[in-house]
């Protein structure tokens, strides 16, 4: 029965209040929402928009949390998954293969480079990545090597909230009401260029994992876990050479290299795979979101043959799993997404028009609040200052005043979600659905450029 706009309306009125009474989201005030602040509710996708209750259209200049990739309202991507049920609703991957499960695996394993070739699916990425910190410390027990446990990360990276991911997770707000830890977790710099001192070797963030190996002591250091582009932050991006030197140094030490693609994989920096982009091959990729264009929850870990080497032989098993990892749907849904992916050379997409989308941000420049545009395919961050020459940001009130009191707000009731986000310095973020064009860019800039214009008036008083 089709809804009349007076029922959606109803409807949406019931949803508001239940969703204040009974909804607990994630990373959220709940305590901000009430009878003048209104939780958004989106009910309806489309292309590179998405509408909420009152069927206001937004463009989701964010794909949903950095993985709708393949854009909204794909409906053959339901439809496989109505496929998929009629042959095989679920059978679990505890001892039992089933057939879209085995054909994603052998799919990944063709599209990763080098000798990923062994993929451990998840059902999300905070799972994709404690699965990968649980078999790099396995890895070094069935060599002798038991000490071998620590994982370094970098300052401000967000790896997920589970308790072993959280320990990778560089973010001292997200950790410190948790604690204590999973032990094991150690930091680095990470490779902020624009806050760079010019007489800084490029290559410095990459010895201060070195340095930190030294420290630590080799012997107790099981993994680097790095994104290709760090998202929290605001897409910072490497220095050239970077993933070549880090690549170095974890062979040197017998180190495990893992590449957190969550956000950076399925075409987000126009490849599959983010470390396509850059020209390493690490040892391990941790993926999710988009894998499904998440339509549906699934994530894998991609392990190059000689780590997953140990555990083919003899009575020996990775002990770890999840009930609904691999689950058939999400697997007949990946299948599906990357057919799309292949008809529509999305990547293909991206490598042509990430330049048109960077220079639509670089003329924001000409609002003084703009410090930094950096990133790289549709991944994209507009760092905000007070003050262009010396780069000097907001304190924290001033920011909070600034991203939650304005700015996300503003952007939204333009129609344009984004994210506003301080984990580092305030910064803006963009990575729109990969099917994205020059109009969806050209609204981005008009919404950006008039919120952004008006911000920098409030900053001045
Ligand atoms: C790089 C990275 N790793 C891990 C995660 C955790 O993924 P999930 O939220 O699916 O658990 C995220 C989430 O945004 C992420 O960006």
């Amino acid at each position: 029965m089709a809804i009349t706009s007076d029922r959606r309306q109803e409807v949406g009125t019931g949803l508001q209040e239940l969703a204040q009474r009974h909804l607990w989201m994630h990373f959220s005030r709940m305590g901000s929402y009430g009878a003048d602040h209104e939780i958004p509710i989106i009910t309806r996708g489309e292309g590179c928009y998405v509408y909420d209750d009152h069927g206001k259209r937004y463009l989701d200049g964010l794909s949903g949390l950095f993985c709708v990739n393949a854009g909204h309202g794909r409906t053959e991507l339901g439809e496989a998954a109505a496929r998929q049920v009629e042959e095989l609703d679920f059978y679990t991957l505890w001892s039992y293969a089933h057939p879209r499960a085995i054909e994603l695996a052998a799919r990944l394993a063709s599209l990763a480079p080098g000798d990923l070739n062994r993929v451990f699916f998840t059902s999300g990425g905070s799972e994709s990545v404690e699965s990968a910190l649980k078999l790099a410390r396995n890895y070094h027990r069935e060599l002798g090597k038991g000490q071998k446990h620590k994982v370094i990360a970098r300052e401000i990276a967000y790896h997920g909230t589970t308790l072993g991911a959280l320990s990778a997770t560089g973010i001292t707000e997200l950790r410190s009401q948790f604690e204590p830890l999973t032990p094991g977790g150690c930091h680095v710099p990470n490779t902020n260029l624009y806050r760079w001192p010019e007489d800084r070797h490029l290559l410095w963030a990459a010895t201060a994992i070195e340095e930190r190996i030294q420290f630590e002591g080799p012997e107790t250091v099981a993994a680097v876990i790095l994104e290709p582009v760090q998202n929290a932050g605001g897409c910072f991006v490497p220095p050239d050479g970077y993933f070549e030197r880090v690549r170095e140094i974890c062979d040197r030490y017998d180190v495990l290299m893992i590449s957190d693609e969550v956000i950076c994989a399925w075409g987000r920096l126009g490849h599959y795979f983010g470390c396509d982009r850059f020209g390493y091959v690490p040892d391990i990729v941790t993926l999710a979101k988009a894998m499904t264009s998440a339509y549906a929850p699934m994530g894998a870990v991609v392990v190059s043959d000689s780590v997953a080497a140990p555990f083919m032989e003899g009575d020996t098993s990775f002990a770890h799993g999840f009930t609904f990892a691999g689950h058939p749907l999400a697997s007949a849904v990946a299948m599906a997404n990357l057919d799309i992916f292949e008809r529509e050379d999305l990547c293909g997409h991206v490598l042509a028009k990430e330049g048109e989308f960077r220079q639509m941000l670089e003329t924001l420049h000409d609002i003084p609040i703009v410090g930094d545009v950096r990133g790289a395919g549709y991944f994209h961050a507009i760092e905000l200052v007070k003050d262009r020459e010396t780069k000097e940001s907001f304190d924290d009130e001033e920011s909070e005043e600034l991203l939650r009191g304005f700015l996300s707000a503003e952007l939204y009731e333009r129609g344009l979600i984004c994210r506003a986000d301080d984990r580092g310095d305030p910064v803006v973020q963009l990575a729109p659905p990969l099917i994205a064009d020059s109009e969806q860019f050209e609204e981005i800039h008009d919404v950006l450029h008039a919120v952004l214009g008006e911000a920098w008036k409030r900053v001045q008083g």
